[in-house]
């Protein structure tokens, strides 16, 4: 947790972006995983962490704009909590932490928007993630459950993403640590990989690194010999030699800040010829990408500038053809960089995304393509210093989509597809940072983690 006067600030900054009305931010509650008392792991809405601070179930925040007041809803722990959670500082003592002098218990919330609906004032919120949290929005709000998102406050969505967009020192000094543990985690799993282990056993071993480090994993783990699956969440095959792993996992540190990193390397001790080929130009995409980055340019154009040194790649193989720039321009590359190249990041993983993608990531500066390939772009708008943004270019050979496309003969007068077919069963590679947007141009988060073919290597061979 931070200094309550971070709160304060923060809660100040956002009211002062809406005109009137409540402000009510939800935290999340308990979420059973088989009955009542055998829960998940808790996990805090990141909002409601941003700007009230404290990690535990139960919880909603309240801030009156017109009547100046903020409070936290909650129940304070009763006889029978105590004995089986053990003694806890009293909510009161707690929301003083984070500067909020009023609690309140949790079931006057419904009365207290029921009035101010009544009253004609408007009631703020954020769009729900969360079932539990849906039904209670509908039920207070006098809302039908399967419109409840669409009547979140797009006034409060964008005030929160303007603020949570700019990361602070001390948010940064955050995301340093999570990327030092995510490194951790990597220089693991380079090092304890060999021929015959379940990808299970190395998953075990990554997310061990941050649990130890009194955090969690930032999203599920993808460690696999599959990379060509973007989000392949299986740990069920057995390394082999002549396998490339791709391993896409990060650590959330104890106060929620998100690490998302990518390495990929051979099982073998060394890359072979043609994994080397295809990793160089996965690597100096990325390299010159992060070099692009600074104030005042859009994302768009740096994915572009990706897609255009891929298809450069690419074409030096044989395996595309034509001109660069006609290609880029009809998605042909998407065949192989189906993805964006990257997004926004911070307590969420993906940032914001559950304010809306397009709201977080475009904004009113441009329309979100429905190019393949382009339309997965989650961040396209002009970066900012204070973003925190990741930079993930890859490159797959997808069996069912190069099927698919051949048999269309799509982009056929850019992908030679014959030379395609020889790269069938190659999986895939990303390579992927966490850079900070600084006044003048960019900084990576973290100590750097082994990404040249020389450091992947000689990590592999210990
Ligand atoms: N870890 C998922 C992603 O890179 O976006
Ligand atoms: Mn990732
Ligand atoms: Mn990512």
């Amino acid at each position: 947790m931070f200094d309550k006067n971070t709160y304060i600030e923060r809660r100040h900054r956002l009211q002062g972006q809406l005109d009137t009305g409540i402000i009510l931010l939800m935290g999340n509650q308990e979420s059973p995983m088989n009955y009542a008392d055998n829960t998940y792991r808790f996990r805090q809405d990141s909002h409601f962490l941003y700007f009230f601070g404290l990690d535990s179930p139960g919880l909603a925040g309240l801030i009156d704009i017109d009547e100046q007041k903020t409070a936290i809803y909650g129940n304070e722990l009763t006889i029978d909590d105590v004995v089986w959670m053990g003694p806890q500082p009293t909510l009161a003592e707690r929301a003083r932490r984070v500067g909020v002098n009023e609690t309140t218990p949790y079931g006057s919330l419904e009365g207290h928007l029921k009035d101010a609906l009544n009253k004609g004032r408007p009631v703020h919120f954020l769009p729900p993630y969360r079932a539990d949290n849906q039904i209670l929005l509908s039920q207070w709000m006098d809302i039908p459950i399967n419109i409840v998102k669409s009547r979140a406050s797009e006034a409060l969505i964008k005030a929160v993403i303007s603020l949570v967009s700019i990361k602070s020192p001390e948010e940064v000094a955050e995301m340093e640590k999570a990327v030092n543990i995510t490194r951790a985690m990597h220089l693991a799993a380079m090092r304890r990989a060999r021929p015959g282990i379940l990808e299970a056993e190395l998953a075990g071993i990554v997310e061990g690194i941050a649990l130890a480090a009194d955090g969690q994993l930032s999203y599920p783990a993808i460690l696999t010999v599959n990379g060509q699956t973007l989000h392949n969440h299986y740990h069920g095959n057995t390394l082999k030699e002549g396998q490339l792993v791709l391993g896409d996992f990060g650590a959330e540190t104890p106060t929620h800040y998100a690490g998302d990193i990518t390495r990929t390397f051979p099982v073998s001790k060394s890359f072979n010829t043609r994994q080397k080929e295809i990793y160089k130009i996965v690597l100096d995409t990325e390299v010159a990408c992060i070099e692009a980055l600074k104030p005042g340019i859009p994302y768009r154009d740096v994915h572009l500038y990706a897609a255009r040194m891929i298809t450069e790649g690419l074409k030096a193989l044989g395996i595309m053809k034509g001109d660069t720039e006609e290609a880029v321009q009809a998605g042909a590359h998407a065949l192989f960089f189906p993805h964006g190249l990257g997004h926004m990041i911070g307590m969420d993983v993906h940032d914001m995304e559950g304010l809306g993608e397009d709201h977080v990531g475009y904004g009113d500066e441009m329309e979100r393509s429905s190019q393949f390939g382009l339309k997965s772009l989650r961040l396209a708008r002009t970066l900012m210093p204070g973003f925190v943004l990741t930079v993930e270019p890859g490159i797959y050979f997808i069996p069912e989509l190069i099927g698919q496309w051949q048999e269309e003969r799509k982009h056929w007068e850019f992908i030679n597809y014959e030379k395609v077919q020889q790269y069938r069963n190659f999986s895939g590679i990303r390579i992927e940072d966490n850079v900070l947007i600084t006044e003048s141009g960019h900084q990576i988060l973290g100590q750097p983690i082994p990404k040249t073919i020389q450091e992947v290597e000689a990590e592999r061979q210990g």
